[in-house]
């Protein structure tokens, strides 16, 4: 599996730069903060060698030239010299195996041994050091008026960039609790954007899909707050729409009631006729488009649908209506796929497909195929003559029929399909229909799982 350095969700974005800044933080934080402590204990050092070195001079310069060597045994004795200091009195000076002393340590040592008191006629004539702080070791020796060599060997210990392991726990508990901080006011502050992810996903589905809370920082609080007034906006375009639709269909009733009476004074029986059939028509195309705007109008709650039953009991309800056709009524695919619907709109839209692909293929197979992604697909598949190439979006105008269907007194509205279309686009779904390549049409509905 590939890693990827460069995540994709916000949050994960925005949490890997904080974190990767307050580690850079940290870390040029504890570097300042070691090469300052390191420094401080290094002059602390220097002073303590050098105040050292200089004290064990000074007692047995002080001392008869006799006494000398009872004084630096007695030295030798000190509790505090116990880490390893060795004072010696010799004729030449100490540390002839010890490397080199660096020229800064050896510059600051030589101020600090100035800062110790001393009378000016004792001070050393001469002043020998050698060694380093990687050997760990360091040899003061200073020459006495009498030419012999005082001189005090001690360790010289590395300098510890950290205090203790106490400030090492605190540190790290420190950048975790950032860190967490971090974390949480991150998936704090992108949570909305999900949401508001979430809710247009939603309205896309269900016009009336319940308005986001208007609550949380200002910022979120607005962006709810304008997401809801377009949501109201269409809903309200939508409820203009099919108000409009519905108002012409109603009235348009009462003209049609008039004219059919009218009609019966007609002398000539042919054309008298005619005008009935015309208008009976026109009757039908009204009813059907009140069904569609009170359809639109209801809104239907939303629940688990299983599409294997709908489909099963859409084919059923063709066959109970046309038992001839029966054997011409297939389903394929698997025992339940549910998606969330509104039930009574789906089947509608379902029963419209099937119908169509009965009364012009002469017969029906529906094939459902496992969610893909997120969507489902469901074919409904005839072996009739085809729809024209160019007829393919036509037929999903309302009232727009193919000239032959209309020919063949096959008697619909020409509104099945922009009502299964329009249904599909309300859950998130769409339908299209193409020529399969052995002759016949396939609808292919798509729908979100
Ligand atoms: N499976 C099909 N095979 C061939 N032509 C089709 C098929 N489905 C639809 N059509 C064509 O598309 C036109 C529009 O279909 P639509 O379902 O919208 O209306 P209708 O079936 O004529 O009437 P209604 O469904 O309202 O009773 C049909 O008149 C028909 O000419
Ligand atoms: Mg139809």
């Amino acid at each position: 599996m590939q890693i990827r350095l460069w995540p994709r969700s916000l949050a994960a974005r925005t949490a890997l730069v904080l974190l990767a800044s307050l580690a850079l933080v940290q870390v040029a934080g504890l570097t300042i903060h070691a090469f300052d402590r390191m420094e401080l204990q290094r002059f602390a050092q220097t002073r303590d060698i050098a105040s050292r070195a200089m004290n064990n001079y000074r007692s047995v310069a002080l001392a008869l030239p006799e006494q000398r060597a009872a004084v630096v045994a007695e030295l030798n004795q000190r509790e505090d010299l116990r880490d390893g200091t060795a004072v010696v009195l010799d004729a030449s000076p100490p540390g002839a195996e010890l490397p080199p002393t660096p020229a800064p340590l050896m510059r600051e040592l030589r101020v600090s041994m100035q800062l110790v008191p001393m009378p000016q006629l004792q001070r050393p004539r001469e002043v020998v050091i050698r060694g380093d702080a990687e050997i760990a070791r360091i040899a003061l020796g200073m020459r006495l008026l009498d030419g012999r060599w005082v001189g005090t060997t001690m360790p010289l210990p590395p300098v510890r960039p950290w205090h203790s392991l106490n400030f090492l726990i605190s540190f790290v508990v420190m950048t975790l609790a950032a860190a967490l901080l971090t974390l949480w006011a991150v998936r704090r502050l992108t949570a909305p954007v999900a949401t508001l992810a979430a809710a247009a996903e939603a309205l896309g589905r269900d016009v009336n899909a319940p308005p986001l809370p208007e609550t949380g920082p200002l910022e979120v609080a607005q962006a709810a707050a304008a997401f809801n007034t377009m949501a109201a906006r269409i809903r309200r375009f939508v409820q203009d729409r099919t108000f409009l639709l519905t108002a012409i269909g109603h009235d348009l009733r009462t003209p049609i009631t008039r004219l059919k009476l009218r009609a019966e004074f007609m002398e000539d029986d042919e054309q008298r006729r005619k005008m009935m059939l015309d208008l009976d028509e026109l009757e039908s195309m009204v009813a059907a488009t009140l069904a569609f705007g009170r359809d639109i109008a209801a809104d239907e709650p939303v629940s688990a649908v299983d599409l294997t039953e709908l489909a099963r009991t859409v084919l059923d309800e063709t066959a109970d209506a046309q038992p001839e056709m029966t054997e011409k009524l297939v389903y394929q695919g698997p025992d339940h796929v549910t998606v969330r619907a509104r039930p009574k709109s789906l089947k509608r839209a379902l029963t419209n497909l099937v119908a169509n692909a009965v009364k012009y293929g002469g017969n029906a197979r529906v094939v459902l195929a496992a969610p893909v992604n997120g969507s489902v697909m469901l074919l409904v598949e005839d072996d009739g003559p085809g729809v024209p190439p160019g007829e393919l979006e036509r037929v999903f105008q309302p009232f727009h029929r193919i000239e032959t269907s209309r020919n063949r007194e096959t008697g619909g509205t020409g509104l099945g399909l922009p009502i299964a279309r329009n249904i599909l686009r309300a859950h998130g779904g769409d339908v299209v229909l193409s020529n399969r390549p052995l002759g016949g049409v396939r609808a292919a509905v798509s729908l979100p799982v």
